[in-house]
Formats: C-alpha cells, structure tokens, sequence
C-alpha cells in the first residue's frame, strides 16, 4: 500500500485557521475529489469535523483518543495513526492518502512515499501548519500552476513528490 500524504500549504506553511482552510479554491477541491476517488482518506478528528461528513466515493478512517467516538456509520474511527494505516491495508487499499491535520502530517512524513503539495502563492495567516519538510528528499514529479481569477483570490500550484 502506498502512503500519500496530501496537503494545501500557503508561502508560510499555513494550512488551517479557527478548525477551517483560510481560503476558497473550488478548483483545488475538485483537483482533491479527483485524486482521492475511490481511495482511502485518513485525518485527524478536528480536520473531520471541519468537513463534517465522510466524502462521498471514498472511505474515511479518523483517528482520535476519544474511546467512544462514532461521528457516522460509514466512519471508521481508530484510536491512533498505525491501527489507521492497518485498517485501510485491511481493506485492500493501494494508497491511503493522509488528508490532515497538522499532527497526522507530521505523523506520516517520515514513512510517506509521495506528497500532493498544493501551494498556495500567498502568505497566509493561520494556526495550523504544514510540517517543515527536507526537499532534498522528495523528488518532484509534476506541477500544475493556476493563476488567480475571479473564483480563486490566490494562484496555487500542484505538485506531486516521490520519495528521492
Ligand atoms: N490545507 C489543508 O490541506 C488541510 C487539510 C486538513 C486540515 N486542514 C486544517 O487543519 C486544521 C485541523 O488540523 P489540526 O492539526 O488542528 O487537527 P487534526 O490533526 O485534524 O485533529 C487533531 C485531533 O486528531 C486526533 N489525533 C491526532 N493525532 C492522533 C494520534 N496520533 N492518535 C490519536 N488521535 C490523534 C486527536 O483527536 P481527539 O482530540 O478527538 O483525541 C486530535 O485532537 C483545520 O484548520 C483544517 O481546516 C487543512
């Protein structure tokens, strides 16, 4: 099974604000709804209530230390990061993609094959960050740049890193 981690990070390693993203960028989430479908998503509680729902199309594994959390029947709710990597391989995934927060990303940067960065071009003030992370390590494999328009106040670029 690979382990993908993927992330929006502004300039300044932001990636949250108050429990939310501290932008609106319709064309990132699409690009995210397209790469994740019909694969596993593992997050932190706080980034699962900030969404809230399990995304469609995809399984959604939480982990928290909470011993009697159930948010919703089709959630599977594990209490620390390695029982949520065992249970996507039970399931037979081919890649799991750590979708948040802060500590989980943190959590899975050491053992992470690939990275889907989307930078935002912008300096952003925020109270979640993106771990600081040794390019030299990573080896990009592709970028996508996307000016600003009229639905997107920020130009951002996705990028896909292989482990070097
Ligand atoms: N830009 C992006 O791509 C992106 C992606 C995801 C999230 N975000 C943003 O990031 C912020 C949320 O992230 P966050 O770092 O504050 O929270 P988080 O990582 O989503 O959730 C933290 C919670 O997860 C549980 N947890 C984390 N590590 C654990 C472990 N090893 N074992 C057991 N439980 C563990 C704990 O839950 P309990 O407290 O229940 O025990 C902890 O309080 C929001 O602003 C969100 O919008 C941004």
């Amino acid at each position: 099974m690979k382990l993908s981690i993927l992330a929006a990070v502004s300039a300044n390693g932001v990636i949250g604000k108050g429990g939310e993203l501290p932008w609106r960028l319709p064309n990132e989430l699409a690009y995210v709804k397209r790469t994740t479908m019909g694969h596993t998503l593992l997050m932190g509680r706080k980034t699962y209530e900030s969404i809230g729902r399990p995304l469609p199309g995809r399984t959604s594994i939480v982990v928290t230390r909470q011993a009697d959390y159930a948010p919703h029947p089709e959630v599977v709710v594990v209490n620390d990061f390695a029982s949520g990597l065992a249970a996507a391989r039970e399931r037979g995934e081919s890649e799991v993609f750590v979708f948040g927060g802060e500590s989980l990303y943190a959590e899975a940067l050491p053992e992470a094959d690939r990275l889907y960065l989307t930078r935002v071009h912008a300096e952003i003030e925020g109270d979640a960050f993106f771990p600081a992370f040794d390019e030299n390590a990573w080896k990009l494999l592709e970028e996508e740049r996307h000016e600003a328009d009229e639905r997107h106040a920020y130009a951002f670029s996705f990028q896909v890193y292989e482990r070097a």
